[in-house]
């Protein structure tokens, strides 16, 4: 899978789907990419890929007009070298001088592969990593640069590690994961952007000269934008098309950046934000950067999100859940928010046991005094008031139903009316001379100190030890806006930002050394860190607090193209919907709620035995298909942006069984007609579609597609009486492959 030629310095990562190539440049030691994209032959020499000018510019390194780095591709962009682009690395040296020439040494590879210490990252035995080590010119530091390739994963990924093996403090400026230089083809740049219950909406436009970036200075990678992006031909369709897709394991401030030059070279490059970032490379230690991970496809938007989906559920997500069928469950937030006891809960409990539920999750105000969002957070004691018989008594209660027990986390956040905070304000992140804002009436707790992280895990632990929760909910419900912490000295504090999420890791280690089995899903506010660095640990991310099926097509549309519909939280809720007043019927709400994890959001017991029985339905229509759609390929059909109409489908990976969705938000007056081409059908082979006589070839449903609409012909009826599917209507349709 690795090439090397060590005679002429030339790598080759390749497997059936994907090359990546670059080399050692004569003379400057300096690494120079030479191509990524589709699997190419190994050759003896790649010359043929060095591109070359001569050109006027007087900034050489050597004697001639073709050495100037700024206008060669390069694995590593580094500061005071020629090179006048954003660098991947910038060092500080004692001086105070950052100028910087990092050049080759030597090679290893190693086999298989496992997360490295601290940091969240991709694993599996059937991966093979290049390790390039290169050398300081000006002083003793080492850089390693970390390439891996998993079989025939359409992936790479890359992480640096700085070493400084001297007695010398440096200071680490600007540490990204990767730089990759590309030729430009006039392309399109893709991300992901939002705000609080309107995460993960498509943006979408032309590359043009200059840099451009989405990043986070917020101290969570955000609701705002996700550590995702991606670079694609102008014409690139979710069917078609080259696309390369960039997403970081990581869950802080990042930064993903592109960089297009006045030679046509693209720079992308990922990383921690350079922004408030200052390392202190103390002597004899190292820092490693988030693992970034590259993908690269030739089948569209579609390729590159399968590409993503399958690396995370094989090399990231943990094996404990991959594959495990995730439970149905049902959360009382939108039933009750604060306004329960443990009696109202055992009634919504006895009644989900009986239309289907697996698990019961008693989400914020179990603790503390809390009845609002304005305190209590730190204080991790049932409240007696609202359950008197205690956690522990109260899991067995909801057991005895026939449930599992699940129970919401802040474990981040302190209020001000804890005990907590009245033995140690200083643990609140910010400057107490100066304004510290407060966000939901709580505090960032400083978890850059390992001391606040301990007892953090001391009381989760203690509520946790009872045995019986096997499911936990982590919240965070705020930004980082007032940096400072009192653990740190002076010139540490550019640390924080970085050392908080290393806390945050910390912590998700030390509940999962201790209670292996726990699922945790990850929420901020909804979906404020749905990112790959808290996949490795939780396998579900609450997706948006918004819960409304319109917003949700968006949401889940957006969040698919990174992550698989097995981690994106979706749950089916009430209606007026509490974020936008919006009331779309069940059959609607389930068909949307059912392309996640899926759960209920619902007070039942305010429902009548005929609702019920209706939801009773639309769990078993979900569980029908759970495997299907966890385990199957997806594929976005049609987008919801911008369009009242979306689909989806997802098949199975042996092609013998397809669930296809179609949604129409909003009515049409005599409308078009409208056919639906399904897509990774088996070509060859005749599927059956909802049971229906009328058998279709996979070559049709994808030339033809489904004739969407009335199809009233035998059946005429006059335009008034036909029956029209009205706004919110949602259809179904269930393929099954019959033998050839
Ligand atoms: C924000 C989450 O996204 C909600 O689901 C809920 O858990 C609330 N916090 C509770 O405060």
């Amino acid at each position: 899978m690795i090439s090397v030629n060590p005679e002429r310095r030339e790598f080759h990562l390749k497997n059936q789907n994907i090359s990546y190539i670059f080399r050692v440049m004569e003379e400057l030691d300096v690494l120079e990419q030479l191509y990524f994209g589709s699997s190419i032959p190994i050759y003896d020499q790649y010359d043929f890929l060095i591109e070359r000018e001569i050109r006027p510019a007087n900034n050489q390194i050597k004697q001639n007009y073709t050495t100037s780095l700024e206008h060669i591709k390069q694995e590593v962009g580094l500061y005071g070298t020629t090179d006048f682009r954003y660098p991947m690395l910038r060092v500080r040296y004692p001086k105070g001088d950052r100028i910087s020439h990092f050049t080759y040494q030597h090679y290893r590879i190693e086999l298989g592969k496992q997360a490295l210490s601290g940091l969240p990252g991709s694993f599996g035995e059937a991966g093979e990593t290049l390790i390039i080590t290169l050398q300081d010119r000006y002083s003793p530091l080492q850089v390693e640069l970390y390439y891996t390739l998993f079989g025939e994963e359409s992936v790479v990924t890359r992480q640096m590690k700085i070493i400084n093996p001297s007695e010398t403090t440096f200071e680490l400026l600007d540490c990204l994961s990767f730089n990759l230089d590309l030729p430009n083809q006039h392309y399109d740049w893709l991300h992901l952007d939002g705000a609080w219950a309107r995460e993960t909406q498509i943006s979408r436009n032309s590359i043009a000269y200059g840099v451009q970036e989405v990043a986070s200075t917020r101290g969570a990678s955000s609701h705002v934008h996700n550590p995702f992006m991606a670079v694609c031909e102008s014409n690139a369709t979710e069917e078609q098309g080259k696309i390369y897709g960039f997403s970081l394991i990581y869950s802080g401030n990042f930064v993903a950046r592109l960089q297009l030059d006045t030679y046509d070279i693209l720079r992308i490059q990922m990383g921690i934000n350079p922004f408030e970032f200052a390392w202190q490379l103390t002597p004899k230690s190292t820092f490693l950067t988030p693992e970034a991970v590259l993908v690269y496809s030739e089948a569209g938007f579609n390729g590159m999100s399968q590409s993503f989906h399958h690396f995370f559920q094989e090399h990231l997500i943990s094996s404990r859940w991959s594959h495990k069928q995730r439970p149905v469950l049902i959360n009382n937030w939108e039933a009750t928010y604060f306004d329960f006891d443990s009696e109202k809960l055992l009634q919504i409990a006895e009644k989900a046991a009986a239309i289907g539920v697996d698990l019961f999750v008693l989400d914020d105000g179990w603790f503390g005094t809390r009845n609002s969002d304005n305190g209590s957070l730190g204080n991790w004691q049932v409240q007696l008031a609202k359950i008197p018989e205690g956690i522990s008594a109260f899991a067995t209660k909801i057991n005895q139903l026939g449930l599992e027990f699940g129970l919401w986390f802040e474990p981040e956040m302190i209020s001000t009316d804890t005990p907590l905070y009245e033995m140690h304000p200083e643990w609140v992140i910010g400057n107490s001379e100066k304004q510290i804002s407060h966000g939901r009436n709580q505090f960032v707790l400083d978890f850059s100190n390992p001391e606040v992280v301990e007892t953090i895990f001391q009381q989760i632990d203690c509520v946790l030890a009872c045995g019986k929760i096997t499911y936990l909910k982590w919240d965070m419900n705020r930004y980082i806006s007032e940096p400072f912490s009192n653990y740190l000295a002076d010139g540490n504090q550019g640390e924080l930002f970085h050392r908080y999420i290393l806390g945050v890791y910390d912590l998700y280690e030390k509940i999962l050394a201790k209670y292996p089995d726990l699922l945790i899903e990850s929420c901020a506010g909804g979906g404020g860190r749905f990112d790959p660095g808290l996949l490795y640990y939780a396998p579900q991310t609450w997706a948006s607090d918004d819960t409304d099926g319109v917003e949700r097509l968006k949401i889940q549309y957006g969040a698919s193209m990174v992550y698989p519909l097995a981690s994106i939280g979706s749950h089916l809720s009430q209606i007026p919907n509490h974020q936008v007043g919006r009331s779309p019927g069940l059959t609607f709400r389930n068909q949307v709620a059912m392309f996640g994890t899926y759960g209920l959001e619902l007070d039942i017991t305010r429902m009548s035995d005929v609702e019920l029985q209706q939801v009773k339905a639309a769990i078993a229509t979900f569980k029908e298909y759970r495997e299907l759609i966890h385990e199957g390929r997806f594929y976005r059909l049609n987008s919801p942006f911008d369009n009242t109409q979306c689909s989806w489908m997802v098949v199975s990976k042996d092609l013998s069984e397809a669930l296809v969705a179609d949604y129409q938000v909003l009515g049409k007056p005599n409308p078009a007609y409208r056919r639906l081409l399904l897509a990774g059908l088996d070509l060859e082979a005749n599927y059956q579609i909802n049971q229906l006589p009328q058998l279709r070839s996979g070559k049709d449903l994808s030339s033809i597609g489904l004739i969407m609409g009335g199809n009233y012909v035998g059946r005429a009826k006059d335009y008034w009486s036909r029956q029209l599917p009205g706004d919110y209507a949602s259809q179904l349709y269930h393929l099954r492959r019959v033998d050839k």
